[in-house]
């Protein structure tokens, strides 16, 4: 029995989809563990580019049992849209199951995102606007609907008491519109048939791979700095991406864990508001995006972009004891002459290397930074460790050394063949 665990260390959008998929082949069972359909999670294979949302990015591999765990929220029109479209397109060989105790998204959910959103104003914190933070909140508010509750007969009237409660809500307190509970439920309805039957007891099914030992995947979404508690509050997200969220989100215990492979782009990216110390609005940041592609899966809004920062990918090691790294994008990077890496960051005129994601301390940082050499090839045809430049090696030991963890896989672009595994 194996359990591998993929995290993003940053600020999401790692390539967490890519190592999944990559991963996946080798895997029984591949399982969601926290987050929503704000996760856009890219698989391309053989010229086909896959954007999943919700299912987990190991389906395209027959046999592979796909799960949404106990710790996800499930927007139901999302997904359902999103199994039709796979199938459509002949990719759906896995099989997709979800946990009876996962929580619903219906569509109030994502209108009161936005309300949310619009009533902060200048404080508005870019979330996607998917209904993930109001699913989250019904959930610890404990009056959410679960996957379990489209099996029970009176499932119609829940949703439309749930709709109803909204309401009051949106009415009186945000001057907003009401949402139509019919208009909810003969949206919502049609899904029913197609994902009640997937409804199950993941944690039975989790407990059985383990005893079984099965190959076990966890792929995260999002990433660790924007994790509710250690990331930078307000600026994230509503769920635990760090390995804990992987624990509590399924059923499996830290006994089982064999890998836990920390997600890092070659260098930092951000998508919504938020501190963002290496953050780059000059030349070498447009460059990024563009050679990067650096654009939200989700909202197609431009990702900002800086600087690899080593003190936050450092603190991200720590908080789920990566036991190795993947370095992803290191292609985009092959036309600087030379790059440069935060190790350190300068406040009040002391030196520190442990970050404070506190907003108003991390936005008043400078970052210290070293340059090292670049390799100015390319570099996304290399299969082999061996055959990568001097230079780039350089920067791979340089990470290494800083984080204390070895980069065992590095990803020279988007294709599944793209990867080059380091033993
Ligand atoms: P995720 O949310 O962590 O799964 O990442 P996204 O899919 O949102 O964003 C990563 C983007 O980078 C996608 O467009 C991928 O196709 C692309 N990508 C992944 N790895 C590489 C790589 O090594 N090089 C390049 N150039 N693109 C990559
Ligand atoms: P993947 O899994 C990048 C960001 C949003 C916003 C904040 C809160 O593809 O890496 P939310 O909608 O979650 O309430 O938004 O979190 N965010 C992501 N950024 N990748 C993601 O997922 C993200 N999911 C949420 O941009 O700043
Ligand atoms: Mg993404």
């Amino acid at each position: 029995m194996t359990v591998t665990a993929v995290i993003g260390a940053q600020w999401g959008d790692e390539g967490k989809g890519k190592l999944t998929h990559v991963l996946s082949k080798e895997s029984d069972i591949v399982l969601r563990f926290q987050g929503g359909s704000n996760a856009g999670h890219t698989v391309s294979v053989d010229g086909e580019v896959y954007k999943f949302k919700l299912i987990p990015s190991g389906v395209l591999h027959p046999g592979v049992r796909c799960l949404l765990c106990d710790g996800v929220v499930v927007d139901m029109l999302t997904l359902a849209d999103e199994i039709v479209t796979t199938r459509e397109r002949g990719a759906f060989r896995g099989e997709l199951q979800i946990s009876r105790h996962a929580h619903l998204l219906l569509p109030y959910h994502r209108i009161q995102d936005i309300y949310f959103e619009e009533a902060k104003g200048k404080d508005a914190i870019g979330t996607t606007r998917r209904g993930v933070g109001p699913a989250y909140a019904d959930k610890y508010f404990r009056v959410g609907l679960r996957a379990g509750d489209m099996l029970r007969p009176d499932f119609a009237e829940r949703v439309r008491a749930a709709t109803h409660r909204k309401n009051v809500l949106f009415s009186g307190y945000y001057h907003q519109p009401e949402v139509d509970p019919e208009q909810v439920w003969s949206d919502v309805a049609p899904t029913v048939e197609l994902l009640a039957p997937l409804v199950t007891d993941t944690v039975i099914l989790v407990r059985q791979a383990v005893a079984n030992g099965a190959r076990i995947l966890c792929e995260g979404a999002q990433g660790t700095l924007l994790d509710i508690d250690y990331g930078t509050y307000p600026y994230v997200t509503s769920s635990h991406p760090v390995i804990a969220g992987a624990l509590s989100g399924t059923g499996l215990s830290w006994r089982e864990l064999s890998r836990v492979i920390g997600v890092s782009k070659a260098y930092n990216t951000r998508v919504g508001a938020g501190p963002f110390p290496t953050e780059n609005t000059g030349e070498a940041g447009e460059r990024m995006r563009e050679e990067g592609a650096e654009y939200g899966t989700v909202t197609g809004r431009p990702r900002r972009c800086g600087w690899l920062d080593l003190p936050l990918l450092s603190y991200a090691a720590q908080l789920s004891g990566f036991t190795e790294l993947a370095l992803t994008k290191t292609d985009v990077l092959d036309g600087f002459a030379g790059i440069k890496v935060c190790v350190a960051y300068e406040r009040n005129g002391s030196r520190i290397t442990w970050p404070d994601l506190d907003p108003d301390v991390l936005d008043r940082c400078t970052p210290v930074y070293e340059t090292l050499p670049g390799w100015q090839c390319a570099t996304s045809h290399i299969r082999s460790d061996d055959e990568l430049p001097t230079a780039m090696r350089g920067y791979i030991r340089f990470i290494e050394d800083y984080v204390g963890v070895p980069i065992r896989t590095i990803s020279v672009g988007p294709g599944y063949e793209a990867t080059i595994q380091r033993r």
